[in-house]
Formats: structure tokens, C-alpha cells, sequence
């Protein structure tokens, strides 16, 4: 196949022929980005801006800046993954193809740190850039892949990998697929199906591990084959009182709330005393507080009965958070 036009660019090929590149089943994926990059003559260009463009790589990463906040350090590395794609994708043209880089990943932090929300948008990235046949994330705890008997934990690791397959497969709390002081678990068992498809197939699945540091840690440390299939480990830091603050504005601009004045101020005061109270977890508490702040002011719109405007149905108000045990 050759180029569309006289200047050799970055024409793709048709959709119907990407999405059927991908797999009959696969036909309801978004855009065209596995398309097999047309070869290029030796003295020819590439315009790795268009290519962006047409691949819609920016819509990924201008989303991820705009929709989370904080992060900046694993923003900064999924630019680099993403580049790096990129310019592997305009070497091939001329034939300079190299092995697909491996993208196994870890994503160590606390709860609600943005962990989940970050592989599913690295999902989209890989599979926009062809790296990935599908956006799809399967997500899996130890109990989705260890079996309770001999001869079940084989079947079910094979049977979620094959599911993750073209994807990414998630596994959160990944340490617990090893237990240090049972050594017939088959939790091991586990982990050596995983790092035979982790190598053998690391250009049709990327598993990304995730959960706290310290015991990812202690995990990598018993089972070196592991860690050293991990090429990007990715560190999601607590957020600061001003970050939980700004992800709050954030929520509730994408559901059409925002806080009075006074509320803004409370809720700044919820945060810093929840933030000390056990259980808290980062953005996901701010979304739970949103939640029960937004059955108090249900509450109150009912009881106050009539003449409701647009904006009392939108506005937060500091009762709607003071009735929290938090303040007790
Ligand atoms: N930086 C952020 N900006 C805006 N919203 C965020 C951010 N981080 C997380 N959130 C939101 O907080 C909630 C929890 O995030 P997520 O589920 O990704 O956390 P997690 O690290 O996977 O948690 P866990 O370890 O408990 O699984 C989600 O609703 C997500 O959209
Ligand atoms: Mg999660």
C-alpha cells in the first residue's frame, strides 16, 4: 500500500480495513490507530504532529491532564510511553523496526489514589497507538486466578488472560497472589502462567499490578521474574488537601453542582479532619462525601418545598456537609 497524495504522510488505512485488522469481534473499537503504518522511501519525512492528530493521541492526554489532577509524575511517564510509541511507529516506516518495547506496568499507592482510573486511560493510549489491539481492561484479584484445588488455578489464570488478551489485564492487590509462608500455595502457580504470557506475548497483553508499595515491594523482592518484567513503575503520591480540594470542584462540575462560598470553605475543613481519620482514601472519600452531601441537599430542597431555582438545585451548602459525623 502506498501513501495517499504526493508528499508520503501519515494516511492510514481505510477504517473498514482497521477494524477488520483488529478482529470481527472487536468491530465496535474505536478508531482506526492499528492500522499497519504505510513504508517509506529512505529520503521521505514523517510529521509526527499529524500523526497525533490523526490518531487522536492528544484527545488522551489533554483528558488526562484536564481530568486529573495532580499526578504529574505518572502524566509525565505516560507522555513518554506515548512518544515512544510514536517514534516507533514512524521508524517502522522506514524500516528500522525494533522489538515492541515491553509496557508491563506497576502502580503502587494508597486507595483512591487514581490507580484504576490511570489504566484504563493507558488502555485507550496503548490501543490508539496501536500498541494494543483493544481498550479493554480486565481487572482481577487473586481469587480470579488461584484456584482452591491442584489443577484449577492453571485453568483460571489461562481463562483471564485470555480474556485480557489485545488488552490490558489489571491486577489489583497483586501481592496476594504470593504467600511467603505457605509454600504449596497456588498462588505461585499463578505467577508463573502470568510471566510466561508476560513474555511470550508482550505485544498482545500488558498487565499492569497494582496496589501499596511496601508490600509490592516485599512481592518483588520474593519473585525477581516478576519485577524484572516491569518496565514502568508508576508511584501515585496522597493527595495534598488542595488537591482533594480542586478533585472535589472538579466532580462536581461534571455533575452540575458547586458549592456556596461558605460550602467551599467547610468542605476544606471536612477534608483536613477526615484526612486524618482511618479508612480515608484519597479521591474516592471526596467522591463518597460529594455523595451523602448531595443526599443532604436533596433533602433540604425537599423540605424547603417551593420556589426552588436552577441554582438552589446546583448549590452545596456548609449544612450539607456539617451534618457529617466528621464534625462530631
Ligand atoms: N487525580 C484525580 N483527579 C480527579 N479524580 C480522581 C483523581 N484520582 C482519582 N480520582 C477519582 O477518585 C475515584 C477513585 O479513583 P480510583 O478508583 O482510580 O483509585 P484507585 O487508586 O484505583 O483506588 P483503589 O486502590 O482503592 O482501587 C475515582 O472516582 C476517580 O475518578
Ligand atoms: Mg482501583
Amino acid at each position: 500500500m502506498t501513501a495517499a497524495g504526493s508528499r508520503p504522510g501519515f494516511a492510514l488505512r481505510p477504517a473498514a480495513a482497521a477494524a477488520q485488522a483488529a478482529g470481527g469481534e472487536r468491530g465496535q473499537e474505536p478508531p482506526p490507530a492499528q492500522a499497519a503504518p504505510q513504508s517509506l522511501p529512505a529520503d521521505a519525512a514523517v510529521d509526527l504532529a499529524a500523526e497525533r492528530k490523526v490518531l487522536r493521541v492528544d484527545a488522551v492526554l489533554d483528558a488526562l491532564d484536564a481530568e486529573l489532577i495532580g499526578l504529574v509524575p505518572v502524566k509525565t511517564r505516560i507522555r513518554e510511553i506515548a512518544a515512544l510509541l510514536l517514534v516507533d511507529r514512524a521508524r517502522a516506516r522506514f524500516g528500522l523496526a525494533a522489538t515492541p518495547p515491553s509496557l508491563h506496568m506497576c502502580f503502587t499507592g494508597n486507595p483512591g489514589t487514581g490507580k484504576t482510573t490511570v489504566a484504563l486511560r493507558m488502555a485507550e493510549l496503548l490501543h490508539r497507538l496501536g500498541y494494543l489491539r483493544t481498550s479493554k481492561v480486565v481487572s482481577v484479584t487473586r481469587d480470579d486466578l488461584v484456584g482452591q484445588y491442584v489443577g484449577h488455578t492453571a485453568p483460571k489464570t489461562k481463562e483471564a488472560i485470555k480474556r485480557a488478551m489485545g488488552g490490558v489485564l489489571f491486577i489489583d492487590e497483586a501481592y496476594y497472589l504470593y504467600r511467603a509462608e505457605n509454600e504449596r500455595d497456588y498462588g505461585s502457580e499463578a505467577i508463573e502462567i502470568l510471566l510466561q504470557y508476560m513474555e511470550n506475548n508482550r505485544d498482545d497483553l500488558v498487565v499492569i499490578l497494582a496496589g501499596y508499595a511496601d508490600r509490592m515491594d516485599t512481592f518483588f523482592a520474593s519473585n525477581p521474574g516478576m519485577s524484572s518484567r516491569i518496565a514502568h513503575h508508576l508511584e501515585f503520591p496522597d493527595y495534598s488537601l488542595n488537591e482533594l480540594a480542586a478533585i472535589a470542584d472538579l466532580m462536581l462540575a461534571q455533575q452540575r453542582y458547586r458549592f456556596s462560598d461558605e460550602a467551599k470553605t467547610t468542605f476544606r475543613d471536612y477534608l483536613a479532619r477526615r484526612m486524618d481519620q482511618p479508612r480515608f482514601s484519597n479521591a474516592r472519600s471526596v467522591r463518597n462525601a460529594l455523595e451523602r452531601a448531595r443526599l443532604r441537599q436533596a433533602s433540604r430542597l425537599v423540605a424547603a418545598g417551593s420556589d426552588l431555582g436552577k441554582d438552589d438545585l446546583m448549590r452545596l451548602e456548609p449544612q450539607d456537609f456539617l451534618a457529617s459525623r466528621v464534625f462530631r
